[in-house]
């Protein structure tokens, strides 16, 4: 990992300070994200799109990792944010980023979520469904305001990634479907909608993906939609968004994270549009995992253990699948080492286990490890997106705790939560004698 260097005490250093240092400070589990990481990624996409001298936007997918340092951090390196719920525009609003800079996705809007993204007066909403389209339609009549939305497309293509995640096939509980019409059919009505402007069209073909077949494929077909829109229909389109999905280097088996990914897809959407004799779109992208996961690393104590033999040796943390339900969910896999002695050399193969009350609770399966010792510290990489926004609460432990590190020092950005915490919002029952 580029980020993080190991010192002469043998420790992990992330962002410059010391893991076990932070661990100290702060408690287990921790997850710690390296602030210069983050701007890194960001400025590479920058810099990818300005040499490809076409108009874009980055919206960082902040259901990724969504709190309010978060949001402040994307947003200062020139990133606006995309939201998919009441919860995480009023993180985004509250962080101090404008709304014009939000946009929000989402298969079921509420009514009050939509009331509040139309009275932020927000950047844009990208509509999923006709439903949403009808509520959107009578709710921006009531409040004479009108409102930018693109529509979500259904293309059809199906990335390669894990099926849980393949968002963009045909059968989807996402968007406005392509192959019947659907689409279609949604722009004509929004030719007719007062103060619904159409500027675009949308779609997401998964997560963590590395080929770029699926996004030409995609880019492709919703270059014929919006060629329709636009040309057919007259609807003010000047917008391409082409979701997110960039993959990232989990372990070996991944590839590096690269900014060739996206340099081939403004390529697809140059050759596209300029088949189509139609000018270049501004192009949005929505990346969440590529700029949140790399930056984060997550530090737990390692506590019991269980050797079965000839079977598996089993090392337990004081975290698990409440802090990141990623393998329990798609199987994912992790890179960790002990940040205390982070260049010793493995001895064996460690199952790392949560302390969960089920057997699917496990972060790891067989890492080659050192034998643990009483005060190992283990450090998983690559934990930066989805994991706290997918944490529980489940056995009533508390989410752990955030920091953000930069050049040598640390700053707390998600407190820890207590016991307290856990129970602030149960009512006990009255007393019935
Ligand atoms: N745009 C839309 C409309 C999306 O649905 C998503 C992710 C993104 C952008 C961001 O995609 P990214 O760049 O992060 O790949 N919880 C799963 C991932 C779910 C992704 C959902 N949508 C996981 O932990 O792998």
């Amino acid at each position: 990992d580029a980020h993080v260097e190991i010192d002469a005490a043998h420790h992990l250093r992330i962002g410059g300070c010391d893991a076990v240092e932070l661990v100290n400070s702060y408690g287990t589990p921790l997850i710690v994200y390296d602030e210069n990481v983050i701007r890194r990624t960001i400025r590479a996409f920058h810099n990818v799109f300005r040499q490809a001298d076409v108009p874009y936007q980055i919206s960082y997918a902040s259901k990724a990792f969504c709190t309010l340092a978060m949001c402040q951090l994307v947003y200062d390196e020139g990133c606006g944010i995309d939201v998919v719920s009441g919860g995480e525009l009023h993180t985004a609003l509250t962080a101090g980023v404008p709304a014009k800079a939000i946009h929000m996705h989402g298969n079921n809007k509420t009514v009050d979520e939509l009331r509040y993204a139309l009275e932020s007066e927000i950047g844009a909403i990208i509509v999923d469904n006709f439903y949403e389209l009808s509520l959107l339609d009578e709710l921006t009549r009531e409040y004479g305001r009108e409102i930018d939305v693109l529509i979500r497309v259904a293309p059809g293509v199906e990335a390669h990634t894990h099926d849980f995640i393949a968002t963009g096939r045909q059968d989807s509980k996402f968007g406005f479907d392509l192959a019947s019409g659907q689409a279609q059919m949604a722009l004509r009505q929004l030719t007719d909608l007062p103060f619904l402007r159409c500027v675009g069209v949308h779609a997401h073909i998964g997560s963590q993906i590395f080929d770029i077949e699926g996004f030409q494929l995609m880019i492709e077909r919703l270059a014929e939609v919006y060629q329709y829109g636009l040309l057919q229909l007259g609807l003010p389109f000047q917008v391409l968004n082409v979701g997110g999905g960039f993959g990232i280097q989990y372990t070996d088996e991944d590839a590096p994270p690269t900014t060739e990914t996206l340099a081939a897809v403004i390529k697809a959407v140059k050759t596209a549009f300029g088949s189509r004799n139609m000018q270049i779109p501004t192009i949005w992208i929505e990346p969440g995992r590529s700029i949140a996961g790399p930056a984060g690393v997550t530090l737990y104590r390692v506590g019991s253990q269980k050797q079965i033999p000839g079977v598996r040796n089993y090392l337990a943390i004081d975290g698990g699948m409440t802090d990141n339900p990623r393998l329990a969910l798609y199987g994912a896999k992790y890179h960790a080492i002990y940040a205390n002695r982070a260049d010793a050399a493995p001895e064996a193969t460690w199952s790392i286990a949560g302390k969960c009350c089920e057997s699917g609770d496990m972060l790891i399966w067989d890492a080659a490890l050192p034998n643990p010792q009483a005060g190992d510290i283990l450090a998983v990489f690559a934990t930066g997106a989805y994991t706290y926004s997918m944490a529980s609460h489940y056995n009533r432990i508390p989410k752990p705790a955030v920091v953000f590190v930069r050049d040598g020092s640390a700053e707390l950005v998600v407190q820890r939560e207590t016991w307290a915490d856990l129970i602030r919002r149960d009512v006990p029952l009255p007393n019935r004698a």
